[in-house]
């Protein structure tokens, strides 16, 4: 078969140059463009990354103009309906479902590494009480490369997959510590006899005064949450993960790095944005005014959970969600008048040209925090709950880049500043 390339014909030299077309098992094709610079002097522009690959990954597929979201092949949808959290866990990091033994393995592994040092509760103690959850998750998680570096070479596979597995057990057991850190009450320690969901909120709501139960529909709620949040391939957060651990940098800070990277409402943050942003509108009798004011250039607000770099269509994710709010808040017994305004809301925006021309959809933000809402969860824990999600996806991403050959992520620019001039000594400036 002819090798696939694009020739390029520099109009100012009159060279040209074919850039080969390289085809990954689906998706669109990608012109490697190594040779560019060297061969003809170019760089290429690119804000933002919206059309650059920075790596080759078997992890996860996302086709936007579809709506299409699968881990390791398997539909999101299928997962959803399925799987469990500690399940595509294992899937996304190993690259297949796993047997019954290695799903009881995996378990018992994360389980028994969910307990943190005592220190870090300590460490939590000294945020100020009403320090952001995802301040104290950021600054607790780089911590920890001071608590477990000892003998950790990020070039020796066991040590890599043993902080993966550590990351992935201790994310809820600090994220849960923080929000008591915020409340005022002793921390909660895990339980080895509930699983991953169930220990989330026991850490989160049970206090010493009283027995807590977990409940089950909250527990199933939070797992399907989970898998809906643990990758989706090179995001802003996942891609400053690979980005730091192409340094070779400690793990621990290279998830530190994604956390920061989460935190921000055009990324993560936006499930927190989305709820203060249904607030603030209060009643369907206001959705309009907020409408105009999201297409208005002039207003800097948009709307939160809405749009997305690479869906141009229905986010799965947001389908998926927005039938487990009616289905939770109605096994809970709840109503949350809140949820009517958000489908009253996506009703009015699907409908009107400015989002219908840039295709802009519901995404994964734009329903998640009705739920959590429901479970109990603050506002400013809901991006803390996305991380938890993701430190599936950003160790298994940061595992599959320290197990392949690659270079150091450092991109260039365009230099729009002072060309040559003399330094002037201060008694001659103006
Ligand atoms: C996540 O990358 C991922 O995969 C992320 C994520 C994951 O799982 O990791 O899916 C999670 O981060 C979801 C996105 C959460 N963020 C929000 O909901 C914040 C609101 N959305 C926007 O800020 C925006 O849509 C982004 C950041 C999500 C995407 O930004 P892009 O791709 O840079 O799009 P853009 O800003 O170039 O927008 C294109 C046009 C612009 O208008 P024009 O200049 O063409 O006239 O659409 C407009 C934008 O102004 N637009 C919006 C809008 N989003 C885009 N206008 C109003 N409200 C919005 N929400």
């Amino acid at each position: 078969m002819t090798e696939r390339k694009l020739t390029l014909t520099d109009s100012s030299s009159g060279k040209t140059l074919d850039l080969p077309v390289v085809a990954g098992s689906e998706g669109d094709p990608t012109i490697d463009i190594t040779r560019l610079n060297p061969e003809l002097g170019y760089f290429t522009y690119d804000p933002g990354y919206g059309t650059t690959a920075n790596c080759k990954s078997d992890i996860t597929f996302i086709d936007g103009a579809q709506g299409i979201l699968r881990y390791r092949g398997y539909p999101i949808e299928q997962l959803a309906e399925q799987s469990s959290f500690l399940e595509v866990a294992y899937l996304l990091l190993y690259g297949e479902l796993p047997s019954a033994a290695e799903k009881t393995g995996f378990e018992r592994d994360i389980t028994y590494h969910t307990m943190v040092h005592e220190q870090v509760n300590t460490f939590i103690g000294g945020f100020h009480y009403d320090a952001h959850p995802m301040a104290i998750l950021s600054g607790v998680i780089a911590s920890m490369a001071g608590f477990y570096q000892a003998n950790l070479d990020v070039n020796n596979p066991e040590h890599r997959n043993l902080a993966a597995k550590r990351m992935i057990a201790k994310m809820p057991t600090v994220a849960a510590a923080a929000y008591r850190h915020y409340m005022g009450w002793p921390s909660a320690h895990p339980r080895n006899s509930l699983n991953y969901p169930e220990n989330f909120l026991h850490m989160m709501f049970s206090v010493p005064a009283e027995a807590y139960e977990v409940n089950p529909v909250a527990a199933k709620a939070l797992d399907l949450l989970f898998i809906l949040h643990a990758d989706h391939e090179q995001n802003a957060s996942t891609s400053t993960v690979r980005l730091v651990g192409s340094t070779g940098a400690n793990p621990y800070a290279c998830v530190a790095a994604g956390i920061a990277a989460l935190w921000g409402p055009a990324h993560g943050g936006a499930n927190e944005a989305v709820l203060n942003m249904l607030n603030e509108i209060g009643d369907v009798s206001r959705v309009g005014e907020y409408v105009k004011k999201a297409k208005d250039k002039n207003d800097p607000f948009r709307l939160m959970g809405f749009g997305h770099r690479v869906y141009k269509n229905f986010d799965p994710r947001a389908r998926i969600i927005r039938k487990a709010c009616h289905d939770v808040l109605a096994d809970l017994g709840q109503t949350d008048p809140l949820l009517d305004l958000a489908m009253e809301l996506e009703q009015i925006a699907l409908k009107d040209d400015y989002f219908v021309e840039r295709k802009l959809y519901p995404n994964v933000d734009f329903y998640s925090g009705i739920i959590y809402k429901a479970l109990g969860i603050p506002t400013s824990m809901f991006t803390p709950m996305f991380a938890i999600g993701r430190t599936v996806g950003w160790v298994a991403q940061w595992l599959e880049q320290a197990a392949t050959a690659h270079r150091i992520g450092r991109p260039r620019q365009i230099y729009t500043g002072y060309g040559e001039r003399d330094y002037v000594p201060l008694n001659e400036r103006g």
